[in-house]
């Protein structure tokens, strides 16, 4: 799992008037709105003995630790110890970290790890698409996955299993037409064209209405983001029926993945399609899961030697590489020695006022 990286942390209408507590990175994190309605998001560990600060109150724009009401700010520091009086000096240690947050597309982003503003990668702007609701209708739909995140995320840069896994695949060739695979600085791009004629028998073609703009060739962009840990698959057909396939993943632990998806189409516009379009995308999902829920080795694994690649898996091992290499410039947490030490001793993520010194309770996450 990879630090200093952007990641969801949850949908915006999830942290509303009391603390959201999540785990990421296989660490607990509180998510809550101050006084200015901004979202806050600190680690979720007190640091006066281990309350979980997600499952107290929000209470003066500050979050209180269920356990003896110790009342957090936005910047992770103690602002009152009940205990002590209103008037008590507070101790400097008395402060968990507390991450950059960023709220697009409906998301609330936490960028988890301790690059100053400057030196952080940005989050790439993939999705101009988001809010234009003349030419597309939005659904968004939320799924935990038992597997490891870059399992998952080779899956959905995977067009090799379309035809066997997927019952909408059903008519697609087995045989791959190799495309060539871009480097960019956040990740991987692989831009497709198709000449085939549109498909008059599937099932978006019979049910849409007369599609207003056709074109000679369908095209089909896949752009896969390590910042961010985003994938995006636009789909623009020659029928004219257009969809885009948006998805963001957030590593739960090393086995467990949270998964938000936004899906844009411009036909069968109407609400009142919505839930009959998020039941055929969550199907699809459900195809995957009954397949990459038994891979072996559990998590992606590190050697490329240990599986075998061959051409058409050119998208996932570009992507594969691209993961590492970024691992290695932002840090890649070294999951054996967290879990020996995390059984006794809570572990966080460096937040940015780290790099300024001063004295911290808890220590951070080992890293390779
Ligand atoms: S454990 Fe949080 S206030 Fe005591
Ligand atoms: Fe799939």
């Amino acid at each position: 799992m990879i630090i200093n990286n952007w990641y969801v942390a949850a949908q915006s209408s999830d942290v509303v008037d009391f603390p959201y507590r999540t785990r990421m990175l296989s660490c607990d994190f509180v998510l809550f709105r101050n006084n200015d309605k901004n979202i806050v998001c600190l680690s979720d560990v007190c640091c006066h003995r281990g309350g979980s600060l997600g499952r107290g109150a929000c209470l003066n724009g500050r979050v209180q630790c269920p356990y003896h009401g110790w009342e957090f700010g936005s910047d992770g520091r103690v602002e009152l110890i009940p205990s002590l009086g209103p008037d008590a000096k507070i101790p400097r240690r008395a402060r968990v970290d507390s991450y950059p947050v960023e709220e697009r597309y409906g998301l609330v982003w936490v960028f988890l790890g301790d690059m100053p503003e400057a030196e952080r990668p940005a989050l790439p702007e993939l999705l101009p698409e988001y809010g234009d609701e003349t030419t597309w209708r939005m659904t968004r739909l939320q799924r935990d996955w038992n597997v490891h995140w870059g399992r998952l995320k080779e899956n959905l840069a995977d067009a090799s299993h379309l035809f066997l896994v997927h019952s909408f695949g059903k008519h697609l060739s087995p045989e791959m037409e190799i495309f060539p695979v871009e480097e960019t600085e956040w990740g991987v791009r692989i831009p497709q064209t198709y000449g085939q004629k549109p498909d008059e028998n599937s099932q978006t073609a019979v049910n849409a209405p007369k599609a207003k703009v056709q074109r000679d060739k369908s095209s089909v962009l896949i752009e896969i983001s390590v910042i961010g840990m985003i994938q995006k698959n636009t789909q623009l057909m020659s029928s004219g029926y257009n969809q885009i396939i948006w998805n963001a993943l957030t590593p739960i632990d090393e086995t467990h993945t949270r998964h938000y998806n936004l899906h844009f189409r411009n036909f069968q516009m109407d609400a009142k399609h919505d839930e009959s379009m998020k039941k055929t995308i969550d199907w699809g999902l459900q195809e995957d899961a009954d397949v990459i829920d038994f891979l072996q080795p559990p998590m992606t694994p590190r050697n490329f030697s240990d599986e075998m690649f061959i051409e058409p898996d050119g998208p996932e091992k570009a992507y594969r590489e691209k993961a590492l290499k970024l691992g290695r410039e932002l840090g890649t947490i070294d999951w054996r020695r967290k879990r020996d030490i995390a059984m006794e001793k809570t572990l966080v993520i460096p937040s940015p006022a780290r790099r300024e010194g001063g004295s911290w309770l808890h220590d951070t996450v080992p890293l390779l």
